[in-house]
């Protein structure tokens, strides 16, 4: 028996740019595939897009990258990508079907912040935690994580899976039904939730990221510090918007929120929006908080 050889990320990721850029779509997305079955962060986009904007000006690759989602590469880097090459291309309105933060981002009280249930969560998801410094896979920065919560037996934490279940099920339901959105129409036929704590000292932040193997995320805030009171610094507080630096903004096609966490909070937003969290800044107090995310589960 012979097998076809798997590609190598960096060449198969310029294989499938070419691929595009000859106007096949539907031959650069198959390939697309094969490389997300080998590395489902879609890390290797970086090169696809490097040679897209080489081989083209930015304002021209927007009706490319719709045909690749259209022909079936939807996950939320493409749909990142879509949104961007919209903003090149000059055309805001299909930035903002993707990206308008009033439409599809929830921000919502599972319960209040005096709720019995959070001291006992706080003192679950504090436990058995491992320590991030500064992984290159992920966005944690000097932070501790509790991975794969949902995986674990705790009543308290099937209690809580079930709870933002139901919460993220209703978000989900109350979304429009958009056959011509890229993200609407990319819903997974079967659900699944996943999660892991974040347990965050002073220094503690995330750098601008999506998820990548997802199609809504979210998080609930178990415990938070006095210290997020500062509106004006803003410590400890979620920002969902571009990536400063990409010069998108509300105007050209892509706004932003900034979230004040309070313990009883659940934000939920499609796997595509890019977040950031600012550092507390305070060595004394930690906040508490569960990300999880709705993803595909394989029928
Ligand atoms: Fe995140």
């Amino acid at each position: 028996m012979t097998y076809a050889p798997l590609p190598d990320l960096a060449i198969g990721a310029r294989h499938a740019a070419f691929l595009l850029l000859q106007g096949r779509a539907a031959a650069a997305a198959e390939l697309c595939h094969r490389l997300q079955a080998i590395d489902g962060r879609i890390e290797w986009i970086g090169g696809f897009i490097d040679l897209l904007t080489w081989a083209m000006p930015r304002p021209q690759l927007y009706p490319l990258v719709r045909a690749l989602v259209d022909a079936g590469f939807a996950n939320p880097c493409s749909f990142d990508l879509l949104a961007a090459t919209a903003i090149w291309a000059g055309k805001p309105e299909a930035a903002r079907a993707l990206t308008d933060p009033a439409r599809f981002l929830q921000v919502a009280a599972l319960h209040g912040p005096d709720d019995p249930v959070l001291p006992l969560l706080a003192a679950e998801l504090s436990r058995d935690l491992e320590h991030f410094q500064q992984p290159s896979s992920r966005a944690i920065r000097m932070g501790w994580r509790r991975n794969h919560l949902e995986q674990d037996e705790s009543p308290l934490l099937r209690q809580m899976f079930q709870r933002l279940q139901t919460m993220a099920l209703d978000y989900i339901a109350r979304l429009p039904a958009e056959p011509d959105n890229p993200f609407l129409r990319a819903r997974p036929d079967r659900l699944g939730l996943r999660g892991w704590s974040v347990v965050s000292g002073a220094e503690t932040h995330h750098v601008s990221h999506l998820h990548p193997k997802s199609w809504v995320n979210g998080v609930y805030y178990v415990a938070v510090p006095r210290v997020v009171a500062d509106a004006v610094e803003k410590p400890g507080w979620l920002r969902v918007g571009p990536a400063v630096e990409r010069g998108f903004n509300a105007e050209n096609g892509w706004d932003e929120r900034w979230i004040q966490p309070q313990p009883g909070l659940v934000v939920l937003m499609p796997s595509h929006f890019t977040h950031e969290t600012r550092p507390l800044n305070q060595a004394d107090e930690r906040r508490i908080c569960v990300a999880f995310e709705v993803f595909a589960q394989p029928a």
